[in-house]
C-alpha cells in the first residue's frame, strides 16, 4: 500500500486551513519539513506551525528535521503532535551523535523514528540502522528546497536497500521525498518505496486531490 504524504512546504501559507482539511480529507500523512539554516540552506517553519497544524489534523504528522542536534527538539516536536519524526544521518554523524541513541529516545516518546539520507550518502551507511528504525527515508533531491528535479538514480537506491531489508526479514517502510509526482509513483513504488512525500506535485496541481490520487496508483 501506498501512503502520501503532502509536504506542507508548498502549501499555501495565507490559507493554511484550507490546505490542511484538503489533505485531511485526501491523503495520509502530512509531512512538515524542519530546516534550520545550517544543515541546510534554507529555513522553513518551526513549532507554532506545526502546532497550529496539529490542531486540524486529523492524520498523522510526519516531521522531517533537516537540522543539526535533532536530539534537542525531539520531545518538542513530540509534544507539538508529531507521530514520525526522521533525522539525517549526515547531520548526527557531524554532531557526533550516535544515531541509535537518537532513534532510542524517539521510540521511547511513543513516536515513530525515521533515518533520512541526501542523494550522496550510499546507502549502505543505513544497513547498521535497519533493526532500529520504524522507516527510512530517502532523499530524491537534495534537501533543502521544495520544487526540485527528481534523481533517477534514486530508483537503484531504493531497489538496494529494499533488496537488504527483505533479506533480513525486516519491514521498514521506504520513504521517498522530492520531485516524486504521478509520473514517477509507479515506478518507486515497484523499486519498494511506500510512503510518497509530495509537495509542488501536489499543491501547485490544479486538482491537489486528483494528484495525491494518481500518485496513490491503485494498489
Ligand atoms: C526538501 C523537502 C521536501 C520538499 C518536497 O528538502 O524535504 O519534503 O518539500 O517538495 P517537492 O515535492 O516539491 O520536491
Ligand atoms: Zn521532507
Amino acid at each position: 500500500m501506498r501512503l502520501v504524504a503532502p509536504s506542507i512546504l508548498s502549501a499555501d501559507f495565507l490559507h493554511l486551513e484550507k490546505d490542511v482539511l484538503m489533505v485531511n480529507r485526501h491523503a495520509d500523512l502530512f509531512h512538515l519539513d524542519i530546516m534550520d539554516g545550517t544543515f541546510v540552506p534554507n529555513l522553513s517553519f518551526g513549532f507554532p506551525v506545526v502546532e497550529a497544524i496539529a490542531k486540524k489534523a486529523t492524520l498523522p504528522l510526519d516531521v522531517h528535521l533537516m537540522i543539526v542536534h535533532p536530539e534537542k527538539y525531539i520531545e518538542r516536536f513530540a509534544k507539538a503532535g508529531a507521530n514520525y519524526i526522521s533525522f539525517h544521518l549526515e547531520a548526527a554523524q557531524d554532531d557526533g551523535n550516535d544515531p541509535a541513541e537518537i532513534l532510542r529516545s524517539i521510540k521511547a516518546l511513543g513516536v515513530k523514528a525515521g533515518l533520512a539520507i541526501d542523494p550522496d550518502v550510499p546507502v549502505e551507511e543505513l544497513f547498521p540502522y535497519l533493526e532500529k528504525v520504524d522507516f527510512l527515508l530517502i532523499m530524491s533531491v537534495f534537501a533543502g528546497f521544495g520544487g526540485q528535479k527528481f534523481i533517477p538514480e534514486t530508483y537503484g537506491r531504493i531497489l538496494t536497500l529494499k533488496a537488504e531489508i527483505q533479506r533480513r526479514g525486516l519491514h521498514c517502510p521506504i520513504e521517498v521525498d522530492g520531485g516524486v509526482d504521478p509520473g514517477n509513483a509507479d515506478a518507486l513504488a515497484q523499486a519498494g518505496a511506500e510512503m510518497f512525500v509530495a509537495g509542488s506535485s501536489v499543491f501547485k496541481a490544479e486538482d491537489p486531490a486528483a494528484a495525491i490520487a494518481a500518485i496513490r496508483g491503485c494498489n
